[in-house]
This record gives C-alpha cells, structure tokens and sequence, in this order.
C-alpha cells in the first residue's frame, strides 16, 4: 500500500502505525460494544460525547434510514466529528451539535437508542447524567456505555495510572450497574471482553 499511511496499515510500526493500530482497536471496541443492543433501520439515535464521531459513523451503517445525532461539550470535537462525517452531514442522515451531557438540547422521549463511547468517566455526577438520558429515551429505548477502563479489569494497573494522571474516577461494573438502577433504568446488563480489557453495559428505560 502507497500514500499517506505508506505500508504502516498492513504492517503497523512506528509512531504513525501505533496511532493506526490504536484507531482500529478503538473502533473494533466500538463495533463489539454497539453489537449488544438490536437496531431498526430506520431509528433516532443519539451519541453523546461523540469525539472525532466514530461512533456515529458505525451506527448510520446500522440505521440507515434513520438520523443519528451526537453531541461533544468541546467545540474541537464538535469541528472533527463534523468534518469527519459531513458526506453523513449534507445527506441529512446525521446532527452534530455541541452540548454538555447534562442538559441534552432535545425533546422528552426522543430518541430509540442512546450511547455513550468512552466519555462516562469525564461526567461530573453519573447518575444526573444518566437521568437526562432517561429523559430523552422513548419508553423501552436502549442505553449503552461503552468503554475500555473500568476497575476490576485485568488492566487495572494501567487504567488506574491513566485515570489519576486525568483526574477522573474509575468505576467497577457493579457500580455503573448500582448507577444506572438509582437513575431509573431497568433490565441492565453487563459485558465485558476480558482479554481486551473492554466493558459494555446495556440498559432500557422501563415502559410506561
Ligand atoms: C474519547 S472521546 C469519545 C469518542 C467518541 N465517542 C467516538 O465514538 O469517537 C471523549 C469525548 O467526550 C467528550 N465529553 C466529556 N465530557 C462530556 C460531557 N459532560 N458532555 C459532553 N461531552 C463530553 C469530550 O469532549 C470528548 O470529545
């Protein structure tokens, strides 16, 4: 392979391969998390948090008659994920706007499916946040976390070292469960893919 990446995609090396090689573990943790919820071609989704907007990417794959939204409070991120998704943009298949995980600019019952892909930990109170998603979820809508730290994990050293040097809060799955019940959710689950240090919790907002 020629061009920008020269052979670091094939053969990953160096620095520019280690970034490749980071993106395409982050975006198979994406891909593994969004596999525990079902989706409907043609839903609203929200993705908050939504960074450089790799998220938003797999799920207009997954809903692709549907509009996928995603919200970062950092206006850099806001400028990437657009620019990294505008063909998704000017087709009118995805929103990106900036706003602070807490006061949601939307509607009550909005959305069929909300995510969350590695920005919890940044959430100053998890369990306000997790109430303002409650409220913009349709009754029986799917919330998922996804993530690569959390305590409990066989790279607890590492993600614990990475965590202080943030200045944010790690949390076991059992608290995010604990969380996520005390914020009204029903019928969470957790995953976790050991080897690889990744966690998914999937949750409803009850019925009516
Ligand atoms: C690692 S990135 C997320 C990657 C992204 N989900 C993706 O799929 O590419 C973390 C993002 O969370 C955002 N963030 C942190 N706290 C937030 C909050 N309270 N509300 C909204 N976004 C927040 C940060 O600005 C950052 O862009």
């Amino acid at each position: 392979m020629s061009g920008f990446f020269g052979g670091n995609i094939k053969r990953p090396g160096g620095f520019l391969g280690r970034l490749v090689l980071r993106d395409r573990t982050f975006n198979q943790m994406i891909d593994w998390g969004l596999d525990h919820a079902a989706y409907g071609e043609h839903y609203i989704i929200l993705d908050v948090g939504c960074g450089s907007g790799e998220a938003i990417r797999n799920l207009a794959v997954r809903a692709p008659y549907g509009k996928i939204y995603g919200v970062d409070t950092n206006s850099d991120s806001v400028i990437t994920a657009c620019n990294n998704n505008n063909g998704l943009i000017s087709s009118g298949h995805s929103e990106i706007l900036k706003s602070d995980a807490l006061t949601l600019p939307f509607p009550d019952e909005n959305f069929d499916v909300v995510t969350a892909v590695e920005t919890h930990y940044n959430w100053p109170d998890l369990v306000e946040n997790m109430k303002e998603i409650y409220r913009v979820l349709v009754p029986y809508g799917k919330f998922l976390i996804i993530g690569g730290e959390y305590l409990g994990s066989i790279f607890d050293e590492r993600n614990q070292k990475w965590a202080e040097d943030k200045g944010i809060n790690l949390h076991t799955l059992h608290e995010l469960k604990k969380k996520l019940e005390k914020a009204g959710f029903t019928e969470v689950e957790i995953h976790e893919e050991r080897e690889k240090g990744w966690f998914c919790t999937f949750a409803r907002r009850p019925w009516k």
